[in-house]
């Protein structure tokens, strides 16, 4: 069997555990043989461009990124437990009052985290993916009420577990608190030394999130940022040019195999079964991203050629429906905002849109009415 990394005793709330230390990447004796990946390598390489190339169906790649970004931000989320929906956070965009605000602030933390990481990648001034640009992520990640006690940006300082009330008991110990600079630069110099390791870029995404859950550098939000590392790497390896995947949602169907197979890492030295789900997640995930831009890219022609075609319609009515995918719910005076004129104009536009049953008034009040896109809406929650 191989060994994935070595045991130290260290001490935790008065109790002697044993502490992983993983071995630095890529895995060794054996290294990874290319056949065991190859072919579902290739099946996952080809669903990521097809979900690339179908991104072209719609005039603005924004519509997509809309959706898909707060899909993952949702999911990633949600795997940690945070209890909220989708229509939850278009609510909060809107200004909208919402039941559990400290749970859609963690997924709006989310997404500043993920912007901060993808505008320092895309800038050549920006920092590179390193500790620092990690830590950075991490304090957004963590602001505000819920995170604030979880030392938001910084390296954990002491010994943490995973699963289990106490250390002694627990499911995994990572390594201790001085070993986690050292193992963490290990990851930079293998995210670094790119395709000189000879392994696919999906692979070598598989094994830096693996790795970097068994380093679990920080005392919270150790999943949420190592996802967010696989939506940034994506990118970085030019996978996939925009953040349309959201691999979340298979992680989160499969989230006990998921824990399992990081477990089965350190336990039975098995990189390769780990890689594999990886691989059929980044595979199946890119196919069901592809099915929901083709329905929603339908969504949206059909309904646009039913404006044009009402005798009504207006160039205000016709600007609103193009930034519905972007605002699928709103007031009248978020139109008028979006459309930068009066509000009878901004009305109207609105009132064209829910006549032909395109939007819908979601109150039944006469005073502050809000709308929504509901068909929209429906293809992305489903
Ligand atoms: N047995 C395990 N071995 C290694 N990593 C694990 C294991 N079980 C869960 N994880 C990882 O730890 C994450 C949870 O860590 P945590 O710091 O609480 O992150 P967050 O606050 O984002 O939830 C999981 O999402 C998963 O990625
Ligand atoms: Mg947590």
């Amino acid at each position: 069997m191989r060994q994935t990394g070595s045991y130290e005793v260290s001490t935790t709330l008065g109790e002697a555990v044993r502490a992983f230390v993983p071995h630095p990447l890529p895995p060794r004796q054996p290294a990874l043989s290319p056949a065991g990946f190859e072919s579902a390598n290739r099946v996952a390489e080809m669903a990521l461009a097809r979900l690339a190339g179908v991104s072209g169906l719609v005039p603005s790649v924004d519509w997509l990124l809309y959706g898909a970004l707060r899909k993952e931000a949702l999911l990633t989320s949600q795997i940690e437990g945070t209890q909220a929906t989708l229509v939850d956070l278009f609510d909060e965009e809107a200004g909208f009052a919402v039941g559990n605000a400290d749970d859609v602030e963690e997924v709006s933390n989310y997404l500043r985290a993920f912007r901060r990481v993808q505008d320092n990648l895309r800038d050549p001034a920006g920092l590179p993916i390193s500790v620092r640009l990690l830590c950075d992520a991490h304090r957004l990640l963590l602001a505000g009420v819920r995170g604030s006690g979880q030392q938001p940006g910084e390296l954990r300082r002491s010994q943490n577990w995973i699963g289990g009330p106490r250390p002694g008991k627990a499911v995994f110990v990572p390594p201790p608190a001085e070993r986690v600079p050292e193992l963490l630069a290990d990851v930079e110099r293998f995210i670094h030394a790119g395709e000189q390791n000879d392994l696919p870029p999906l692979v070598r995404i598989a094994l830096v999130h693996a790795q970097f859950e068994t380093i679990h550098p920080f005392l919270d939000g150790n999943g949420r940022i190592g996802r967010l590392l696989i939506a940034a790497l994506m990118e970085h390896w030019q996978l996939l040019p925009e953040p349309l995947l959201y691999l979340s949602a298979y992680l989160k169907q499969h989230q006990s195999m998921y824990y399992q197979l990081l477990s089965g890492i350190r336990t039975q030295g098995d990189w390769e079964s780990w890689i594999a789900f990886f691989l059929d997640g980044v595979a199946t995930a890119a196919g069901e991203a592809e099915r929901s831009i083709v329905a929603i890219a339908t969504l949206v022609n059909n309904d646009r050629r039913r404006l044009l075609a009402a005798p009504k319609a207006t160039s205000a009515s016709y600007r609103l429906f193009e930034a519905l995918p972007l605002m699928p719910r709103f007031t009248v005076e978020h139109a008028r905002q979006k459309l930068d004129t009066t509000f009878p104009t901004a009305n109207a536009a609105v009132g064209l849109l829910a006549e032909l049953g395109i939007v819908s008034e979601l109150t039944g009040q006469k005073k502050n009415r809000s709308y929504g896109y509901q068909a929209y809406i429906d293809l992305l929650t489903r």
